[in-house]
């Protein structure tokens, strides 16, 4: 599939490597998707066979109840950490833009509601640890996170929900230094992933 979406590279100069992983299609036409260098001129299936055999025993999940701008930076950092799936909490209907694509490489999984999420994520036997800076909350900074387990985050305009928060084992806050009451959702994630990546990678 050819996409021009960003810089990348020409097209292969012949002869094409003997690879099955490689899209003839982006071998004669240019890459210019925004994969890693060494993903270039692979298929989107060949991509996602190779992230599937490293992903990390981490899942994010968020709650999207009026279709939150954050959730598509949410998933484009939960690829950007190889994390083993995403989960849309609520609508189905997510959007789309801040992903830049990078939805196609992953596992997103929807649930109607929290229930449903938690459910699941009990029968996986996976910890759930809402992230937000809410009363009750303890400091991400220095605290080990489970090697497998689910982080949870709320919605831009209403934060975690009381239902999600039900559901959490423990809510983690990222402690602030100035006067805004929060950051963003997706600066949030993107600090939490990045917190449990330092820990165990
Ligand atoms: C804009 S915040 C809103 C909620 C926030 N509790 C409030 O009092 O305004 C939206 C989401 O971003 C994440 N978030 C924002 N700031 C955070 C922080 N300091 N620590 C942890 N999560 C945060 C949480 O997942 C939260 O649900």
């Amino acid at each position: 599939m050819t996409g021009v979406d960003g810089p990348g590279v020409g097209p292969h100069p012949q002869p094409w490597p003997d690879d099955e992983r490689l899209d003839p299609e982006l071998l004669a036409h240019g890459d210019h998707r925004n994969v890693a260098d060494r993903y270039r001129y692979w298929t989107v299936e060949a991509i996602v066979a190779d992230l599937d055999s490293r992903r990390h025993p981490l899942h994010v999940a968020i709650e999207n109840w009026g279709r939150d701008f954050n959730i598509g930076s949410v998933v484009r950092t939960a690829n950007a950490f190889n994390v083993a799936g995403v989960h849309v909490i609520g609508r189905r209907r997510w959007n789309r833009r801040g992903a830049m694509v990078t939805d196609r490489y992953l596992h997103v999984h929807h649930h109607d509601d929290v229930e449903a999420f938690a459910a699941w994520a009990a029968g996986e036997g996976l910890p759930v640890l809402g992230i937000d800076n809410v009363p009750g909350s303890v400091p991400l900074e220095h605290r080990p996170l489970p090697r497998a387990c689910a982080l949870l985050f709320g919605e831009e305009s209403t934060g975690l929900t009381p239902a999600a928060q039900a559901a959490c084992e423990a809510v983690l806050h990222i402690t602030q230094h100035g006067s805004t009451r929060s950051i963003n959702a997706g600066a949030a994630a993107a600090v939490a992933m990045w917190a449990w990546a330092i820990q165990h990678t």
